[in-house]
């Protein structure tokens, strides 16, 4: 039996998935590794961590049984988008990456402005520049840090960094690309005005592939350190959000995906290269050859709930969903504002802060519970609403993540976007998008919509509550103008406490 491997790069730790060609999940080994955030704001990893955790999965993986007498044909990578790997000449990490949730590169964002002008940026890149991005870290890297600048001749992202450990390939591919800002979205290229405007050298950049074809093969080295065999071939793979959608099916128009991780996201696929003129959603390019997405991005959604469970209430997600159920919709007048690390969608603010509105004694534990829940909710549907007011169809909404495994905030969602929600049958997340990508390279499937056709099925269906959905829609207005009449002070924060 064949078997395919995707393997998800993420921000809290990497999965790796084993599925028969019908998309059958045969295994799963995870194993995590530490996020560092010395200052508010910064958040980097080491891909040293990443490297032994992806072979560590890998080694359990293939030690279990369900891979006995089986043959591994091909893997493909998915990752956290963004992060900044460099590389020197010897082909090492100069310094730790700053990942996609690090927002201290706000006065290269400016600048980027004042060189480029934010028309002709949303014209290049499809993007405005956003602290998330890759090129505002590369040139944080030369503002800050020139001597490790200096050093710099390979940039590229997290995940194409394991492709490198396993193949000795340095290259990336087109989803991935897309969120450096250094891409020209439209013709699928590194963009040479974006380059020039900047100063950028563009031979820091590697060759950018399609997610769908091969890199390469296991390199000696590699397959020694990971047990799996030289003939595997390795696809380039995608970003973690294109792979989400590949794996929840969303390859044509109609379907969006809402994914709950640490970071949130609402995805809707697109069928050619659009953008919003005022830059508030993202327009990316999917791991389908000529295919797009556009997307929106919350920072702390996930990371929100680990916040509360992990940091704030030191308990655990199965307490925090059985007492927030305990609270009636609205949680009697708490809001959460799910701003932790500042927010991208919508508000495009790093100095953004979180909140908890509308406290007074009565208040209990289960209703700060159920306001994270319905916070980042409200958050998601933030970008919904951009979406859809780009005049883009949503005839069906999936939902993924590990949040979404909560049925608790799978209702919660349906009521705050009176909509049934639906989540497709082998909910493995972006891992699945990445093993169907090995297949489609490896010669499997044919493209990558036979890919999902053939394993991609949706399973249970969240219908909304008219009443609660009511409820909450009298209470999304109050939700979206605290952000607006905090604005002000958040700025005044940032100066109070030195850039908290
Ligand atoms: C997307 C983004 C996040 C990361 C999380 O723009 O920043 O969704 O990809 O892994």
């Amino acid at each position: 039996m064949a078997v395919l491997l995707g393997i998800d790069l993420g921000t809290s730790g990497v999965k790796v998935l084993a599925i028969d060609e019908k998309g059958h999940t045969l295994a799963t080994a995870m194993e995590s590794y530490p996020l560092f955030q010395p200052k508010p704001g910064w958040s980097e990893q080491n891909p040293v961590d990443w490297w032994a955790g992806v072979k560590k999965a890998i080694q359990k993986i293939l030690s279990d049984p369900a891979l006995a007498n089986t043959d591994v044909e091909a893997l493909a990578l998915s990752g956290q988008m963004h992060g900044s790997v460099f590389l020197d000449d010897q082909n090492q990490v100069i310094r730790q990456p700053l990942l996609w949730n690090d927002t201290r590169t706000f006065p290269q964002c400016r600048s980027i402005n004042e060189k480029i002008g934010e028309d002709n940026l949303l014209k290049f890149a499809g993007n405005p520049a956003l602290e998330g991005f890759t090129l505002p870290k590369l040139l944080w890297l030369r503002d800050q840090e020139p001597a490790h600048y200096e050093r710099l001749r390979t940039l590229f992202l997290p995940k194409d960094y394991i492709v490198f450990r396993l193949t000795g390939k340095l290259c990336t591919e087109v989803s991935d690309a897309a969120g450096t800002l250094l891409f020209d979205v439209k013709n699928r290229c590194w963009s040479k005005e974006i380059c020039e405007a900047l100063e950028v050298d563009t031979a820091i950049l590697p060759e950018v592939l399609e997610s769908i074809d091969v890199v390469g093969h296991l390199s000696h080295e590699a397959s020694h350190e990971t047990g799996l065999p030289t003939n595997v071939r390795v696809i380039a793979g995608g970003a973690d959000n294109a792979c989400s959608a590949v794996g929840n099916g969303i390859v044509r128009e109609g379907i969006v995906l809402a994914s709950i991780g640490s970071s949130g996201v609402v995805l809707a696929h697109a069928n050619e290269m659009r953008y919003d003129p005022q830059g508030r959603i993202h327009s990316f390019n999917h791991s389908m050859p000529h295919n797009w997405y556009l997307m929106g991005v919350m920072l702390s959604a996930g990371l929100s709930m680990s916040w509360l469970k992990n940091d704030l209430l030191e308990t655990d997600y199965e307490t925090i969903n059985r007492e927030a159920s305990e609270a009636p919709a609205g949680s009697e007048g708490v809001l959460f504002l799910p701003y932790l690390s500042g927010e991208r969608t919508p508000h495009r603010d790093p100095k953004a802060r979180g909140v908890f509105f509308g406290l007074s004694g009565m208040h209990r534990p289960r209703h700060l519970m159920r306001s994270v829940f319905e916070g980042v909710s409200f958050g998601l549907k933030d970008s919904l609403e951009l979406i859809k007011s780009l005049g883009v169809e949503t005839h069906q909404i999936r939902v993924t993540g590990g949040g979404a495994k909560s049925e608790l905030w799978r209702k919660i969602l349906a009521d705050i976007f009176s909509a049934d929600l639906y989540r497709v049958q082998s909910d493995e997340g972006p891992a699945f998008g990445a093993a169907l990508l090995a297949g489609v390279g490896a010669g499997i499937y044919r493209s990558v919509e036979e890919a999902t056709d053939i394993t991609v099925h949706v399973g249970d269906m969240t219908r909304f509550d008219k009443e609660n959905s009511e409820r909450y829609a009298s209470i999304y207005p109050l939700f979206q103008s605290l952000y607006r009449t905090l604005k002000p002070e958040y700025e005044k924060a940032f100066q109070l406490y030195d850039n908290f």
